[in-house]
């Protein structure tokens, strides 16, 4: 019987040690900021959006991409100066603390365009290229996800919280599976044939339009798994801890950690190789189709 992952009763501040109590507040900030920012979203969605292009023709960005990455990066340089900040959108600003936010201020721009619900603000803080907390929040799904390590992932609704566990399937043919795809041709191109040849392999194939979200089903047990190539560090960098913190295992195709598959920089012209999230049961099952897959396929 398929477990549908949540655990109620317990809130994310039970049980915690002094040394995570940091991470906590670090939470707190990143589900305040991805929460406010999405709202402005909602709320000030003008008539019409200006579109530009960025990587090609299908790479889309809107003043409303620009204006949540501004706000964000207003509100945590109010509440944790010092901190560093990347953004998608291009604003970078270095750190003394050690710390750096990493922020998609619409993950799944496509969808906002089209009025489709599934984007989300990806809020997340990283150290020592590892995301310690973070926050992914999708407000046309009522999705408020967050984590913190060492202290579980979690859907916070209204004032109650619900802790998230990935789906207990053992078995890969019987796996619901996601990936997207990326905006230049040639590596479309490329992930089609990896695609043909990993859906003989599953239940079946959703594609959502957004990074962050897709992570979080895995999370919540609403998706088996998850698989991407050519991913930038501010589309998984709250989903893959929200993964990790709900009992998934996140990792590139060779099997290494999903932390060791970035610079850090978020350089825009070095996306990352495929990255895997899955529960246990099947993970090391998805990263052998795709294994095998990506040796017959070659990369754009
Ligand atoms: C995109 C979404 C999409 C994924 C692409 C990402 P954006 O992010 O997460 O699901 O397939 O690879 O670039 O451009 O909407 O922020
Ligand atoms: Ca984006």
């Amino acid at each position: 019987m398929r477990m549908e992952g949540s655990v109620d009763g317990v809130t994310p501040g039970d049980g915690v040690t002094p040394e995570v109590d940091f991470r906590v507040e670090l939470a707190e900030v990143s589900v305040a900021v991805a929460q406010a920012v999405a709202a402005h979203l909602v709320d000030e969605r003008p008539l019409r959006l200006d579109q530009s292009t960025k990587s090609s023709a299908t790479d889309v960005v809107t003043q409303m991409d620009s204006a949540g990455e501004e706000m964000a990066k207003r509100m945590l340089a109010q509440r944790r100066p010092g901190d560093g900040f990347l953004g998608e959108e291009g604003t970078a600003e270095s750190s003394s603390t050690g710390l750096v936010w990493v922020v998609d201020p619409i993950d799944g721009t496509t969808n906002y365009l089209y009025r489709h619900p599934a984007w989300a603000v990806s809020v997340a803080v990283m150290e020592e290229g590892r995301t310690i907390a973070g926050c992914v929040c999708a407000p046309l799904l009522g999705m408020t996800a967050h984590a913190h390590r060492g202290g579980g992932a979690w859907f916070r609704q209204g004032g109650s919280e619900r802790r998230l566990s990935v789906s207990s399937e053992s078995v890969l043919s019987r796996s619901l599976i996601a990936t997207g795809f990326g905006y230049t041709q040639q590596r479309r191109v490329s992930q089609g044939r990896l695609l043909a040849r990993v859906i003989a392999h599953v239940r079946d194939i959703r594609r959502c339009g957004a990074a962050s979200i897709d992570l979080c089903w895995v999370a919540s047990g609403q998706l088996d798994g998850y698989y991407e190539s050519g991913l930038h560090l501010w589309d998984f960098a709250a989903g893959a801890l929200i993964v990790e913190e709900a009992g998934g295992i996140v990792t590139t195709v060779p099997g290494e950690s999903v932390w060791s598959a970035h610079d850090g920089t978020g350089d825009r012209s070095a996306p990352t190789a495929t990255i895997v999230a899955a529960g246990r049961g099947i993970h090391s099952d998805l990263v052998g189709v795709l294994r095998q897959a990506e040796d017959e396929v070659v990369f754009g």
